[in-house]
């Protein structure tokens, strides 16, 4: 384990914004998270955990200690006839574990294929897209004290997941390292095509039996037609998310603006699609400088080149300003801000 000062961070976020770290470390094993944390420069700076930076906004220099987690492994634990438990190092990129159990026939996660970063990050903000969320086949994870070193094991219930969010994000916040999470998938498939989109998709590809590999690939085609590769143009993917609001506010906005897309939720509010009320705001395609918000997706503000993460911030507070101006609803970065 050896530290590096002064690094710059574009190469290890999506966004592509320059920055810099004061210092910076990447962790191969549980050994060497030990070893750092008796580190007389880890005991004297912050820090910040990083994976693949791919929900991140850096808005400045990193004044901290950038622990990059690279922990390699996947594991099945234990295996019965309907189901599995697949245990995933945290540093592993998310899309191939995601091939991995596509592979092996195991069902669960088929509708989060291609969504960026590592296995790591999934239960921060329990990762979601096409109608499945993480905490669906989650079954447990393993994170590291960072102030004690020990070693605890998180239940589903523990990580008091919602959308978006987990107990990580807030409460523990910088305060965990995960170093692996567990899922318990099925080897008999339920399939959730519910999601308009992909039956749709499966409809084009031509496709009359339903597998996991080929919902996973018809959302791969979603998702690759709209949404940019940050290989191409900076971004985080979504940077707000979908607003929840009350019945009321729904009645009143969808009197107002009556092509308003939204959906009703179990506890009689409505999601609102961010995408949509930044649309009709008049913002999509927008671009200050080299920060955009994207034109095919709303939702995703984008980095042209030499954007910085102030210049992307600014863009995103103009929005919400719009937006807010324009219908009553404010939004929600839901991007990481450093
Ligand atoms: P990072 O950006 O490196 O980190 C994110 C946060 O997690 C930070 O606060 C970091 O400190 C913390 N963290 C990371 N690893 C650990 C660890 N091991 N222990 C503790 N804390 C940790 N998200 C969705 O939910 N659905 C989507 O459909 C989706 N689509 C996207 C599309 C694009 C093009 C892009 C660029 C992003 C998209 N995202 C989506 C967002 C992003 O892919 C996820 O949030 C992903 O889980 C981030 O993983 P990461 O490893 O890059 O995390
Ligand atoms: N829409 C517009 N204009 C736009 C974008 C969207 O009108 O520019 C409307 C469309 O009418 C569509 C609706 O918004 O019916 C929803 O759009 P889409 O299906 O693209 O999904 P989203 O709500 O914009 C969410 C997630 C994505 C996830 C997709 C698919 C959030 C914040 N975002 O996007 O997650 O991949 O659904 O499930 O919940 C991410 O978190 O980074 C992310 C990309």
């Amino acid at each position: 384990m050896q530290l590096s000062s002064n690094i710059s961070l574009k190469p290890f976020n999506t966004f592509g914004i320059e920055a810099t770290a004061k210092l910076f470390t990447v962790i191969n094993s549980v050994e060497d998270i030990k070893e750092l944390l008796l580190h007389k420069d880890y005991k004297s700076n912050p820090h910040f955990i990083l994976g693949g930076g791919s929900n991140i906004l850096l808005t400045q220099n990193v004044n901290a200690l950038i622990i990059k987690n690279e922990l390699k492994g996947i594991e099945i634990v234990k295996e019965t006839e309907e189901d599995v438990l697949v245990k995933c190092a945290a540093g592993e990129v998310w899309h191939e574990f995601v091939m991995y159990c596509i592979a092996k026939n195991f069902a669960g996660i088929e509708n989060l294929s291609l969504i960026p970063g590592n296995t790591g990050a999934s239960p921060m903000q329990n990762i979601g897209a096409y109608g499945v969320e993480i905490k669906d086949t989650f079954y447990e994870l393993e994170a590291i004290d960072l102030q004690t070193g020990k070693c605890i094991t998180f239940s589903k219930q523990a990580c008091d997941f919602g959308y978006r969010e987990s107990i990580f994000k807030h409460r523990y916040k910088n305060q965990f390292i995960i170093t692996s999470v567990t899922f318990k998938l099925s080897k008999k498939p339920v399939f959730h095509i519910e999601y308009g989109a992909i039956k749709q998709e499966l409809d084009n590809m031509g496709i009359s039996e339903l597998s996991i590999k080929s919902i996973s690939q018809a959302v791969i085609n979603i998702r690759s037609s709209k949404l940019p590769d940050p290989k191409q143009i900076g971004n985080s993917g979504s940077f707000f998310k979908n607003p929840e609001v009350t019945k009321e506010t729904y009645d009143r906005l969808k009197n107002e603006f009556p092509a308003l897309v939204a959906y009703p939720l179990v506890n009689s509010n409505y999601k609102l699609a961010a995408g949509w009320l930044i649309e009709q705001s008049g913002l999509k395609g927008m671009r200050k400088g080299d920060a955009g918000v994207h034109k095919l997706q709303a939702l995703v503000l984008v980095n042209y080149g030499k954007a910085t993460g102030k210049e992307i911030y600014d863009l995103s507070t103009e929005v919400l300003e719009v937006v807010n101006r324009k219908f009553g609803v404010l939004l929600e970065r839901e991007v990481n801000i450093i």
